[in-house]
């Protein structure tokens, strides 16, 4: 099936990391006849992936920046609408657990850093990409949010409250922009084996057997797929939804 991104251009925040879901997303999207731009705090991370995606034959460059820092965000997507002419893509990724404990002890400051780095980076994103894309009548927008909404762990409220926060804005921001040929989607990931797990892989994938009905860790590429779908002209008439791609642990 063709899911129509030939010619098109993306955007892929905090794709530097090599196992995380913003190279392999950035990776099925260039398989798929996009050209890509590869965000990161980490420039080196950043200029491997972009590497990476060049091997396959697609125009990307990297522009580090930082997505908490609002003039950072603008001037990055400034950039990458001179390279690749437009922006018709733009998928979310750059966060992180910052912290975590019980409530008591969970601090102002990582709150604040939670929420910064998880949902105003998100929202600097879009806002930054927005005006072209309401200019242009077209755009599709994937946020990451965390099965860790639903899954309501006491030792990463800020996290998860920040990755709510995501949700809603993906909902509320898609009803109103859906009627200028704009889509806006959240996929939220559950266990998964990246970075994020920090450590060795097959240690995490004995770590969350029990914790996942499908009885392993998700793969970047498993998140890759659902954000390819959603990023794609067949899922027009999907709209401010969240998909959870957990395994199960999440329905
Ligand atoms: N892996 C999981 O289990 C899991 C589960 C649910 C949600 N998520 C979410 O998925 C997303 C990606 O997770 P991952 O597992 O690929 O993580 P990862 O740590 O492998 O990659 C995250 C990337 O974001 C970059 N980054 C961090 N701060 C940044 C900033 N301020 N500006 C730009 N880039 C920044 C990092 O350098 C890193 O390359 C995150 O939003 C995370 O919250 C992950």
């Amino acid at each position: 099936m063709d899911l129509g991104f030939q010619g098109k251009a993306a955007l892929v925040t905090g794709a530097g990391s090599q196992i995380g879901f913003g190279k392999a997303i950035s990776l099925m999207l260039a398989g798929e006849g996009c050209d890509i731009v590869v965000n990161d705090i980490n420039a080196a991370d950043a200029e491997k992936t972009a590497a990476a995606v060049r091997a396959l034959g697609r125009q990307c460059i990297a522009i580090p920046a930082d997505v908490t820092k609002k003039a950072e965000v603008q001037a990055m997507v400034k950039k990458a609408i001179a390279a690749c002419g437009k922006i018709d893509i733009l998928v979310n990724v750059a966060g992180a657990i910052l912290g975590g404990g019980p409530f008591p002890e969970q601090s102002e400051d990582l709150w604040d850093r939670e929420i910064a780095l998880n949902l105003k980076g998100t929202m600097f994103c879009c806002q930054a990409v927005l005006p072209h894309m309401l200019e242009r009548r077209y755009g599709k927008i994937v946020n990451i949010s965390s099965g860790s909404v639903r899954m309501a762990h006491p030792m990463v409220s800020t996290y998860s409250i920040a990755k709510a926060g995501v949700e809603l804005f993906t909902k509320q921001l898609a009803k109103g922009v859906i009627k200028n040929g704009i889509n806006v989607n959240c996929v939220s990931p559950g266990w998964s084996l990246t970075n994020f797990v920090k450590g060795d892989k097959e240690e995490a994938r004995q770590r969350f057997l029990p914790e996942t009905p499908i009885g392993r860790g998700t793969e970047p590429e498993e998140i890759a797929y659902a954000v390819t779908i959603l990023a794609s002209d067949r899922a027009a008439d999907i709209v401010g939804q969240v998909l959870d791609v957990s395994g199960g642990s999440v329905m």
